[in-house]
């Protein structure tokens, strides 16, 4: 489906980067009122990385960057496109594409953020593989990054536990072998955009000290609200990506989910009939790290050994916007001309 002309899109290095600083259950437990117990059985979180001074989005992005150039053996004046998938960059303008790519030397290369919130993943990998498929590039980047911590509300338990930093990526290039994405769904629910929101800081609030104080810079999120939906949304869009595809659920040979909740992807594997070790998981180190979640696992699946040469991979996210989005892919990294 994904192909024009038989050009396919292959993702042929994955890579991820987070701070050093670790924040455990029992650090916050000493900030506000909650405990190991609870963040651990109503989230699946043990720990999340933290940036520190000095750290931005753009550090991590570039680290991913430089790595996915290491292990390509690409050139960085190769690379055509350069997308960064991040509701928190390192300014309002300019994009933190453009900082990653003048970091790497991209010379060529167009930049630009993609903003889907959690599912901002999902959208930059099919965004990017349009731009191969059609044959208009040959090599695009694609990260998604996170410095959510830099926006939490260190008083509001039920948000302050759930995220970390980090960002992870991809590089996609054009192969004639079939590789790359099958099928995919995008979605969004714009009459929930109350549900997750940074209220402030933007053109409808502009930061001021009134703004400030009442904390609008914070996020806010209607947590059990937005886990019915997710559990809902996740697996039909499971169902919708493979149906387009002509695929059944047993030819999926591992799911790699957004991080936001272990109780929300256990439910989806409920929901699907799967056993829960379908669906790879790291939530447990590194929190809900909203785009950068998807990619960070996807490195460790690959480092693993998890992920294999012909199979079937499917990924599927939702968040902020409301916005959702689900795809199903075949793993071949290797080019072919
Ligand atoms: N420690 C202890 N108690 C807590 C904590 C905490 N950290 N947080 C909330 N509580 C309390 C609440 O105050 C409440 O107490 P009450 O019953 O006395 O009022 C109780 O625990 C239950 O609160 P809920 O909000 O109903 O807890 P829930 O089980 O729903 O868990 C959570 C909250 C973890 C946020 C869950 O709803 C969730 O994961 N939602 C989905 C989040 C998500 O997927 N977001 C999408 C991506 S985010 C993005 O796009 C940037």
């Amino acid at each position: 489906m994904m192909s024009k002309g038989d050009t396919y899109a292959a993702i042929t290095a994955t890579a991820s980067s987070v701070p050093a600083k670790v924040l455990t259950n029992h650090d916050l437990s000493l900030v506000v009122e909650t405990s190991d117990e609870w963040i651990r059985t109503r989230t699946g979180i043990g720990e999340r990385h933290a940036v520190v001074d000095g750290e931005y989005t753009s550090t991590f992005c570039i680290n991913v960057a430089r790595q996915l150039l290491e292990q390509s053996g690409l050139a960085a004046e190769q690379l055509d496109l350069i997308i960064v998938a991040t509701c928190t960059p390192d300014y309002p303008l300019p994009a933190t594409a453009s900082l990653v790519q003048d970091a790497i030397g991209a010379s060529r290369a167009a930049a630009f953020d993609l903003a889907a919130a959690c599912s901002g993943f999902v959208y930059a990998l099919t965004t990017g593989t349009q731009f191969i498929t059609s044959g208009a590039y040959k090599n695009v980047m694609v990260i998604g990054a996170e410095t959510l911590t830099r926006f939490l509300d260190w008083q509001d338990r039920s948000t302050c536990v759930i995220f970390g930093d980090g960002a992870g990526g991809v590089l996609l290039q054009a192969s004639k072998q079939e590789s790359g994405i099958i099928s995919f769904i995008l979605a969004s629910q714009g009459n929930c955009a109350d549900m997750i929101i940074i209220p402030g800081g933007g053109s409808r609030r502009p930061p001021s000290a009134e703004s400030l104080a009442e904390g609008q810079h914070f996020i806010k999120m209607k947590g059990n609200k937005v886990f019915e939906l997710a559990v809902r949304v996740m697996s039909n869009e499971v169902r919708v990506v493979l149906d387009r595809a002509g695929l059944a659920l047993s030819d999926v040979d591992l799911f790699v989910p957004h991080q936001a909740n272990i109780r929300i992807i256990d439910a989806v594997a409920r929901q699907l009939e799967l056993p829960i070790e379908k669906f790879f998981h790291n939530i447990e180190h590194y929190g809900n790290t909203s785009a950068a979640s998807i990619p960070i696992a996807l490195a460790e699946a690959v480092e693993k050994g998890l992920i294999k040469p012909g199979g079937i991979i499917c990924m599927g996210a939702f968040g902020g916007g409301l916005t959702s989005g689900c795809l199903v892919l075949r793993w071949n990294p290797t080019v072919v001309r």
